[in-house]
């Protein structure tokens, strides 16, 4: 099985890679060989990560992009080709949250989760499939989604919302890009220890929450893992279109 999650020869990008599981995904990769891009606002962040990965003896660059502006996108992928070549990995993995009533939701908020959660995803799908095809190479892309893509919870409209757009699109694009073997899958984590849920699960309702869960407990990053690399190497090469949970059960019981 080691054999088949190797992704040497893999050009990946990694969206969200400064903080959470976009740093992890990305270290992850370049552990199984991938050059590997790393993407985010936070270019600190980012290249501290790349300092990390390269003493452990992988290869990265660290780029900084907006997922919410689309020339900004387009210019990951050039400096990317620049130095590794056509991108055929895609972890699209940035991401915001903002708990909060339905009622008590602005349009100022509204629209800065569409525009990073869906909107931006669809930007860095688009831009990715485009040009692996151009090149006429096969490739993968994993959209982070969420298991609030799936089903409801409380204070979550928007935020689901937007999961369960990028687990349609990742539907849409798997369909359309199939014939040009590029593969589309969505992960649906349930909840892991990040600066996103931080706040929350430190708190004594965050911890009569976790302990109400059917694994009583938040995943650990480790147990992404094999799921990631699953969608993302081509271990998964007849994997296409799925909406696959990582969450202890989570999602068959109360959200
Ligand atoms: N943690 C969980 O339990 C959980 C569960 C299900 C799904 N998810 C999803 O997992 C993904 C990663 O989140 P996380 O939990 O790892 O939280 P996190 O540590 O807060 O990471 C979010 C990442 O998204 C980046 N980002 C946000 N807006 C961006 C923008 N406009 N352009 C580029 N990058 C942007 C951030 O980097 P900069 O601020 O440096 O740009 C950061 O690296 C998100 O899509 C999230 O919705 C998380």
């Amino acid at each position: 099985m080691q054999a088949e999650f190797d992704m040497h020869g893999k050009v990946a990008l990694v969206t969200g890679a400064s903080s959470g599981f976009g740093a992890y995904f990305a270290k992850l990769m370049a552990t199984q060989g991938a050059r590997v891009v790393v993407a985010a606002r936070r270019i600190d962040r980012l290249k501290q990560l790349v300092n990390g990965i390269q003493v452990e003896g992988g290869d990265a660059i660290a780029v900084a992009v907006d997922v919410t502006d689309g020339a900004s996108v387009k210019s990951v992928f050039d400096q990317a080709e620049e130095h590794f070549g056509t991108v055929t990995v895609v972890s699209n993995n940035a991401g915001v949250a903002d708990p909060k009533l339905a009622c008590e939701i602005d349009e100022a908020s509204w629209d800065r989760i569409m525009d990073t959660n869906l909107k931006g995803v669809w930007r860095v799908a688009t831009e990715a499939g485009r040009r692996m095809m151009a090149a006429g190479v096969s490739g993968s892309i994993v959209n982070t989604a969420s298991i609030l893509g799936q089903r409801v919870s409380i204070s979550q409209s928007s935020y689901g919302a937007s999961k369960a757009a990028v687990i349609h699109l990742t539907r849409s694009l798997a369909l359309e890009w199939a014939r040009k073997n590029i593969r589309v899958n969505a992960l649906c984590p349930g909840y892991f220890p990040t600066e996103m849920t931080e706040g929350y699960f430190t708190t004594p309702a965050g911890g009569t929450y976790i302990a109400a869960m059917p694994a009583q407990r938040m995943g650990r990053m480790e147990e992404l893992a094999a799921p990631f690399l699953l969608l993302a190497s081509d271990a998964g090469s007849y994997v296409n279109g799925v909406a696959l949970p990582v969450d202890g059960a989570h999602s068959l019981g109360n959200l």
